[in-house]
This record gives structure tokens, sequence and C-alpha cells, in this order.
């Protein structure tokens, strides 16, 4: 297969910009190919129109940071309302994920891209700051090296065709005591995450909350109420100038760190 002119398309959602810093790099790795990017989490995007996009698409790379050891529920959405496709089309994700465990986001989403027809071409996952972190040395040069690394086996792979058997074997690296971790991280994230809360007060009606939230569940006008599905990202919290949305960080921090001791996942860089 001829890698010429064919057609990328990354779809990702950053909330804290690292995910969406991957694919930039992955994206202008890909010297041979025409890229597009889709950030889910642009008020613009409209579905029928990112359908359309999809629709001309030869390759689809999507993107997503985990969160409590799986993929953010936008990108869960956008893959079961993606159409099938015949096997000319291919797939691969990216992770970033905060030095705990990617958990299960990588083999969910290849499983469903391959489940929609797309031939998966492989995986890349690296470890980024947590939004309460700085920003500084991400991208490491490692990260670099491991994008490099990425592009070249999505390209023979596109040469030979790895089968979805032995992608799946790949994909199935984690150790037992992750796989039993999953299910509980999803019962304790409902408990565990640390709420958010408003102090009207305080508040001076910005409406950057409203800007900054990747699910666009926030109308200034009406808080405390908030549209279903917030994921704690704490975007609404981080970019709050006056303080009037807040939440204790201490005990994110905790679990993090509790979570880092439990499982903390090797190697911490990896192209699958
Ligand atoms: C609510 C929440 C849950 C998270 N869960 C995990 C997790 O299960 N494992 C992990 O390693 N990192 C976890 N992280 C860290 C993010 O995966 C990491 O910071 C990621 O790089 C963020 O991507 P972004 O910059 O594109 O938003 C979590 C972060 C938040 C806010
Ligand atoms: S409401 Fe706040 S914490 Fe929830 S998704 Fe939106 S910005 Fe993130
Ligand atoms: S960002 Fe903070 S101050 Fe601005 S509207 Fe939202 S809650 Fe109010």
């Amino acid at each position: 297969m001829s890698n010429k002119k064919l057609q990328v398309t990354l779809v990702f959602l950053s909330p804290n910009g690292t995910t969406k810093t991957l694919a930039k790099m992955v994206g202008e790795s890909l010297n041979d190919f025409n890229v597009r990017y889709i950030d889910l989490g642009d008020a613009e995007i409209q579905d029928d129109k990112l359908q359309d996009i999809i629709g001309t698409t030869d390759i689809l790379g999507v993107g997503t940071p985990v969160y409590h050891l799986t993929m953010l529920h936008p990108i869960r959405k956008f893959l079961d309302n993606l159409a099938e496709v015949d096997g000319s089309h291919y797939g691969f994700s990216f992770v970033t994920y905060g030095h705990v465990s990617t958990g299960k986001a990588i083999s969910q989403v290849c499983k469903a891209l391959h489940n929609k027809g797309y031939g998966i071409l492989g995986a890349l996952k690296t470890t980024a700051p947590h939004f309460y972190e700085s920003l500084d040395g991400y991208p490491a040069d490692d990260d670099y090296d491991l994008v490099e690394e990425f592009v070249n086996i999505i390209q023979a792979r596109l040469e030979n065709n790895i089968s979805w058997d032995d992608m799946n074997k790949l994909l199935n690296f984690q150790p037992l005591k992750t796989k039993i971790m999953y299910h509980f991280a999803q019962v304790f994230a409902r408990f565990r995450v640390p709420s958010i809360k408003y102090d009207a007060d305080l508040c001076n009606q910005c409406k950057r909350c409203e800007k900054v939230c990747p699910v666009h569940i926030i109308d200034a006008d009406n808080l405390p109420e908030k549209g279903d599905g917030c994921f704690h990202c704490y975007n609404c919290v981080r970019f709050c100038p006056t303080g009037a949305m807040h939440t204790d960080l201490s005990k994110l921090e905790k679990l993090v760190n509790l979570n880092k001791r439990i499982v903390s996942e090797n190697p911490v860089r990896a192209v699958i």
C-alpha cells in the first residue's frame, strides 16, 4: 500500500493539553500523509460534520487521557457512533496517563476501532503531568524518540499488516492486578474524586468556566447547577480567577499517590 496522500485524522480530547501535544507530535512526524486534527472539546464541532470528516479518512488515530484506568466518556461516545468501514481503513490509539496506569484505555480504543472494521496499526502510551503539576519537561526527549518509533511501526504495518489476533495479544499487556483494579477504580471514582464547590459571593460572572469545560456542561448564569457528564478534569476550578469554583486538591493528590504505589505501570512509555 502506498503511503502517499493517505488522509490521517487525529481525534482527541485533552482537558489539560498533554494529549493534544502528543497528537501534534504524532501528526508532525507523519510526513508522508495528509494530517488533520479534531479536538472533541471544541464547541464548534458538529456531529454530522465530524462524520463527514471521518468518512474521508484512511487512518484514524484516537487519543485520550486515562481517567480511572479508562478512556474519557466523550471518546467512548465518539467510538460508539463511528460508522462501520471496509477493510481499507486503519486505526491506532495514543494515550497519556499520570504515571499510575493506562488500565484498559488502550485496548478499549483499539477494540472499538477493530469492531468498526478498522485494521489496527498499533498504539502509543506516554506519561504526562497531572493538571496540578507543572508542564515543564513535557514532552520529554524520550517522548520524541517514542513518537518516531511509533510512526515507523505504523508505516511498516501499513506495508505488512499485523493480524488482529497478534495485535490483541500485544494489547493484553496489563498484569492481572491492574485488570482486577479496573473494576474497583470505576466504583471508587464515583465516591473518592473530590467534589467541586461553588461560592456565589466570589463569582464575578466572567464565564471562564463555561469556556474551559471540555464537555460544555456549565452555564455560568445557572451555577451551581451543571449538565450531566462531568468527568472531574477540574478545568473550571483551575481557570476560575476568583476561587469561586474550588475543591480540595490535597485529597486528589493523596489518591493519585496511593494509586501510584499500588499499580505504577512499567514500562512507563511504550509503542504497542
Ligand atoms: C479525575 C482524573 C483521573 C485520572 N486517572 C488516572 C488514572 O487512572 N491513571 C493515570 O495514570 N492517570 C490518571 N489521571 C492523570 C491523567 O491521565 C493525565 O494527567 C493525562 O496526561 C491528562 O491528559 P490531558 O493533559 O490531555 O488532559 C487522571 C487525572 C484525573 C484528573
Ligand atoms: S464541569 Fe468542570 S470538572 Fe466537570 S468536566 Fe467541566 S470543566 Fe471539567
Ligand atoms: S470562572 Fe469562576 S468567577 Fe468566572 S463565572 Fe465561573 S465560577 Fe464565576
